[in-house]
This record gives structure tokens, sequence and C-alpha cells, in this order.
């Protein structure tokens, strides 16, 4: 396996939205009365635009010029490309959901979120250099390949003089790569929902 590491080009999207979309957005409590499964790439594309709309800095992981895993970053204070197109295109995605019921539904989680996001982060007081958004293949997982994406975005921010890094994660995600890699967990909030508890956490290193 050679693994090669650079920039993502817009021609990497799909694979990336496919990325999200089996990462995060395969739950249960989105099927449908019918037993059928909704269509959310448009929860994936929501989020691609989101971070791309929020990260100075991407990176990508390919093997034979396929895209196998990801990282988005932001440094505080960093200036970052497209901003406006990239919220404007979230705006328009937002829109679309609003005229179906998944949408909808969606989009209340994702503001529930936020709110959580928001309380966790007024806890937070050092610079905001965030991991945006981070994902392997699972075929790629256990591999080396993330922690070199996050060594490239650490390598990135202490080019910038920058001494620490935050992120958001949960219960959902895998938070046990950050326990390995000696990331600290700063805060947490519990929260019900219909069967189940989920727990937002954001984690914190030193670099
Ligand atoms: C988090 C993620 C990007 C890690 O990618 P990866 O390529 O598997 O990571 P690495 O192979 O570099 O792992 C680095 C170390 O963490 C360990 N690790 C990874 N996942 C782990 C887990 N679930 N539990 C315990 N250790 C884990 C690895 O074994 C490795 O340990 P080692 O250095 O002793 O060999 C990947 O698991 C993923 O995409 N998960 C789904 C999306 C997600 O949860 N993203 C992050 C949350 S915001």
């Amino acid at each position: 396996m050679n693994i090669e590491y650079k920039n993502i080009t817009k021609k990497d999207y799909k694979k990336i939205k496919n990325l999200i979309q089996n990462a995060w957005f395969t739950d249960d409590y989105l099927e449908t009365k019918n037993n059928k499964k909704p269509n959310l790439k448009v929860y994936a594309t929501g989020y691609l635009y989101h971070h791309l709309s929020t990260s100075s800095y991407t990176i990508a992981a390919y093997d034979n010029e396929k895209l196998v895993g990801f990282l988005f970053g932001r440094a505080e204070g960093a200036k970052i490309k497209k901003c406006f197109i990239n919220k404007f295109k979230q705006f328009l995605v937002g829109i679309r959901m609003l005229f179906t019921k998944i949408g909808r539904r969606g989009l209340k989680v994702y503001f529930k979120e936020k709110k959580i996001d928001d309380s966790l982060l007024n806890e937070y007081d050092k610079e905001k250099n965030e991991i945006c958004l981070f994902i392997v293949d699972e075929a790629y997982r256990k591999k080396g390949i993330g922690s070199t994406l996050e060594e490239y975005f650490i390598a990135y921010l202490k080019n910038l003089n920058k001494h620490n890094l935050f992120l958001y994660t949960d219960s959902y995600s895998n938070f046990n790569y950050y326990e390995k890699r000696n990331y600290k967990r700063h805060s947490t909030r519990i929260v019900q929902y219909d069967n189940e508890n989920a727990e937002y956490y954001i984690y914190i290193k030193e670099i």
C-alpha cells in the first residue's frame, strides 16, 4: 500500500460525502415508517459545505489516486478560502432540506447539536485551533493513516506558532482514538434522546 498525502480538490467531494454518510448518517432512528432508508446524501452535502466554510486547512490520504481519508482543520485567525461561497452553498442545502420531512428532522438535529457545541465551547478559553472534520475509510483504518493526517495538521499549526488544539466529538464517533493519542477530555454534555443517552465532548491537546 503506497499512501500519498496531499491537498483535496473538487473532484474528491463525492467520495468525502460518501465517507461522511457512512460514518454518521446511517442511524436507525432515521428509518422511515415503511422501513425504507431515506436518502441522507443531503445531510452529508450540508455537512461538507459547512466544514469547507470553516476550515483553513485540508489534507487527504490517497491510495493510487483514490481518496481514503481526510482531515479538515482551522487555525485561529487564518484565512478561509471560498468561505462565502461555501456558506452560501450550505444555506442552499438548508433551504432544500426545509421541503422534506427528513430534511427538517436533520436541521432540527443540526441546531440542537450546534447549541450543545456552543455551550461546550463556552468553557474553553484558549486559542480556537480546531480539528473540524476527520474520517478514514473503514477499510483503511488502524493502519496509521489517521495519525499521519493529524500530524500534518499539527505541523501546519506549529508553523503558525500555535500551541494547542481542540475538537468536538461524541459517543457516536471514535473518541477512543483521541484517548489513545493523548488528548484530554475537557468538557462533557449528556443529552437524552428518545431511547438513549448521547455524550458530547471537547477534547484538547497541547502541541
Ligand atoms: C478516528 C479515525 C479517523 C482514526 O483513523 P485511523 O487511520 O484508524 O487511525 P490510526 O490508524 O492512525 O490510529 C492511531 C492509533 O489509535 C488507535 N485507535 C484507532 N481507533 C481506535 C479505537 N477505536 N480504540 C482504540 N484505539 C484506537 C490505533 O490502534 C493506533 O494505535 P497505535 O499507534 O498504538 O497503533 C477513524 O477511526 C475514523 O474515521 N472514524 C470514524 C469517524 C470519526 O469518528 N472521526 C473522529 C471523530 S470527530
